[in-house]
């Protein structure tokens, strides 16, 4: 597995999202999700992405349980700042949650903790700062944001270096093109693609929200495009998709895979979740693919922005997101 850089750590160019173990999109029973966990590390792929409020903590808890003998084999990147009672940037409260994040996990240090979403009644600069007192503590590594704009990305890291933002981005979720991408690589922060399988969707096995169970969340936050309308109305990119992925003998989801890695000159850090051990060796496999610029191009212009039926989020999610500012303002300027 090739590796990339996020600030002071060296990753695995495809990360796993643990999410899914215990949150999202149906829970993995423990056997299975000991044998996904172990699989990952085995494969080579070394950054695991987990947060405070995956399972209530439960998830934290799993990796900390599972891999505690194997904790210098992987880079661990945890989230705070987000609850199940909700968004909470205060600086007591990052530094109260850090303390049980890191007994949950079995470890004296996160090598990646991120504000899990900026608190909107508190400036960004003073959740950073607090993270930057847990850095001197040597509770954490490097700090990371997530699905920030990209002023408020640059306000935090004029607090305190940001190593990384994780906002959600695929062929099919272009949020941060619209200006976060520049932003990053102007100040050598990774970006992180969270669901960049598009919740499943890119790699042709998803299903409508009349055919998943109602916690799921695409039948709750993000749910507009799991409606059957925007679904059906999808199938028009998706079809061609699968057409091109079947011409390279490659699955959909290496080809969506494949495609962020060729982003921003190499140095985006995916990271999938499954609870499937196929799908976690399939998903990592795409990392030897290469894509030629005609088939980039091709891509590109498959899945522009207005192609796509339905938004990412529910449309309360869309307004309050500080990640969507960057494109209103795109669309304001022109
Ligand atoms: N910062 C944030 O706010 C935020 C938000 C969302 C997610 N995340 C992180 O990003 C990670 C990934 O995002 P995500 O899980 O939302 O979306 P994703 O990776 O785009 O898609 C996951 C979905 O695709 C399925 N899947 C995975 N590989 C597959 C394959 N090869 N073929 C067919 N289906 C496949 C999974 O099924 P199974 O699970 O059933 O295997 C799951 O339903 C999460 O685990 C989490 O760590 C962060």
């Amino acid at each position: 597995m090739h590796t990339r850089r996020i600030a002071s750590l060296d990753v695995s160019a495809i990360g796993l999202g643990c999410m899914n173990l215990s949150h999202g999109y149906g829970v993995a029973d423990r056997d299975t999700a000991e044998r996904v966990l172990n699989r990952a590390l085995d494969l080579g792929c070394t950054f695991l992405d987990t947060a405070m409020v995956y399972g209530d903590g439960a998830n934290e808890a799993l990796i900390g349980e599972v891999l505690r003998t194997r904790r210098t084999a992987f880079v661990l990147a945890s989230k705070g700042g987000m609850s199940a009672q909700g968004i909470d940037g205060r600086p007591q409260t990052l530094a109260r949650q850090i303390d049980a994040s890191l007994s949950r996990l079995k470890t004296d240090v996160i090598d990646l903790y991120y504000l899990h979403r900026a608190d909107p009644s508190v400036p960004i600069e003073e959740s950073v700062g607090a993270m930057g007192r847990l850095v001197e503590a040597g509770k954490v590594r490097e700090i990371g944001l997530s699905e920030v704009s990209s002023a408020q990305l640059l306000r935090a890291h004029r607090e305190w270096p940001v190593a990384a933002v994780q906002s959600e981005y695929s062929l099919w979720s272009r949020t941060p093109e619209h200006g976060l991408l520049d932003v990053c690589r102007q100040q050598g922060v990774t970006l992180v693609p969270f669901s960049p399988l598009g919740r499943q969707f890119l790699t042709g096995q998803a299903r409508d929200v009349t055919r998943l169970p109602a916690d799921d969340l695409r039948c709750t936050i993000a749910r507009p495009r799991f409606e059957p309308a925007a679904f059906r109305a999808n199938q028009a990119v998706l079809a061609p998709f699968q057409a091109i992925a079947r011409r390279l003998e490659r699955t959909p989801a290496q080809l969506a895979l494949s495609w962020l890695l060729s982003r921003a000159e190499g140095t985006l850090v995916p990271i999938p979740g499954t609870k499937h051990l196929p799908w976690l060796e399939e998903n990592l496999a795409a990392a030897d693919m290469t894509l030629s610029t005609a088939l980039i191009e091709e891509l590109d212009e498959l899945f522009v922005e207005s192609a796509i039926s339905g938004t990412r989020y529910t449309a309360d999610r869309m307004r309050d997101s500080d990640a969507e500012r960057d494109r209103l303002a795109a669309v304001q300027e022109r």
